[in-house]
């Protein structure tokens, strides 16, 4: 198939695109790398550094590309943005998506696949929580995804496409960047590289969801290809359903870390971690149970918590 990758610069997007590339997939990307980067991607992959808000410029990308199916993750993915800057967050993650979904269906693209989010729709829930949930975005990052579900029925409904949302809980992994606000465990492996403590939100009792980049990229490539009705949406949660607190991550990060810098010829001091204050509006747990997308993708997820934690302290060590 030809696929087009938005965000494909970027950590899940670039994984997204190795993954494709991986099946045998023709593959181009449009990214303006704001918080994406072209060292992500493979060379020979067509990427065009467009703003998904410039309406004519993600036109002309779908004409010249034609894509059977496009793979939609670039978006603006700051809560604390999304609250600060609320029409920002709105122009690129509702005005982007009817750009990309306007050109695509335009162009005779047949499917959608939509980086959408667990960990801002279901709110504070101790149990995964299933599809059937009652949405409850209080951010307005949350609302534009919820909103951008919303318009992919639309377009699926009014065009006939085959639409599919992914809900990913919280996903790390290399590549994740580090200078944002999410990506703890990327936080943490820049963090302690540098010989500095990690510092914990609040007490650190923040349970999450935690999703490896590459198992989160198998399950697009399942979505791009999964026998779903065309004219509908369906969304499915893309998590492990295994909670684990700040508390108990920085622990398995700090000696990660660790081990990553010895294997490569250098020690780093581990410290223990300092506490901040807590962020307001945190959820205090939130989990997604994917049943649905084993049954619907054949998909779960492959690489375990310690395992994912490894790979990653060492792709940070590589670069330290
Ligand atoms: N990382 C997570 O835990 C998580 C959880 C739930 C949902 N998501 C969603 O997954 C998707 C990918 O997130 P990520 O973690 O890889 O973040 P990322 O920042 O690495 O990727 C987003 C990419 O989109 C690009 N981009 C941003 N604004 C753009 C614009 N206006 N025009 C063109 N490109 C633009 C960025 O340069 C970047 O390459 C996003 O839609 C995000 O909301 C991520």
């Amino acid at each position: 198939m030809n696929i087009l990758v938005t965000g494909g610069a970027g950590f899940i997007g670039s994984h997204i695109v190795d993954a494709l590339l991986a099946e045998g997939h023709r593959v181009s990307v449009i990214d303006d790398l704001s918080s994406g980067s072209r060292d992500n991607l493979p060379a020979g992959v067509p990427l065009h550094v467009v703003d998904i808000v410039d309406t004519a410029a993600v036109a002309k990308v779908l004409a010249a590309e034609r894509p059977d199916a496009v793979c939609h993750q670039a978006a603006q993915m700051s809560v604390s943005r999304s609250v600060r800057e609320p029409l920002f967050d709105a122009q690129v993650n509702c005005i982007g998506l009817i750009n990309v979904l306007d050109a695509a269906v335009r162009e005779g693209c047949k499917r959608v696949v939509f980086a959408s989010s667990g960990g801002v729709l279901y709110g504070d829930v101790t149990t995964p929580a299933p599809e059937s949930t009652p949405a409850n975005p209080v951010s307005p990052y949350g609302i534009t995804k919820w909103v951008g579900e919303r318009y992919l029925s639309f377009y699926a409904a009014e065009h006939g496409i085959t639409a599919v949302a992914l809900r990913y809980s919280n996903v790390y992994g290399p590549r994740q960047n580090p200078h944002g606000e999410a990506g703890v465990v990327a936080i943490f492996c820049k963090k302690l590289l540098a010989g500095e403590p990690a510092v914990i939100n609040g007490d650190g009792h923040y349970v999450r969801d935690y999703v490896y980049g590459p198992d989160v990229a198998r399950a697009n490539v399942l979505a791009l290809s999964a026998a779903c009705a065309p004219g509908t949406l369906t969304s499915l949660n893309i998590g492990t359903g295994i909670g684990t607190d700040v508390v108990e991550l920085e622990a398995l990060v700090r000696p990660a870390v660790a081990a990553a810098a010895l294997g490569r010829g250098h020690s780093v001091a581990s410290p223990q971690p300092l506490h901040g204050p807590s962020r307001p509006g945190d959820l205090r747990s939130n989990l997604v149970d994917a049943s649905k997308a084993a049954e619907v993708l054949g998909w779960q997820p492959t690489v375990a918590f310690a395992d994912g934690i490894a790979r990653t302290a060492a792709w940070f060590a590589d670069r330290a």
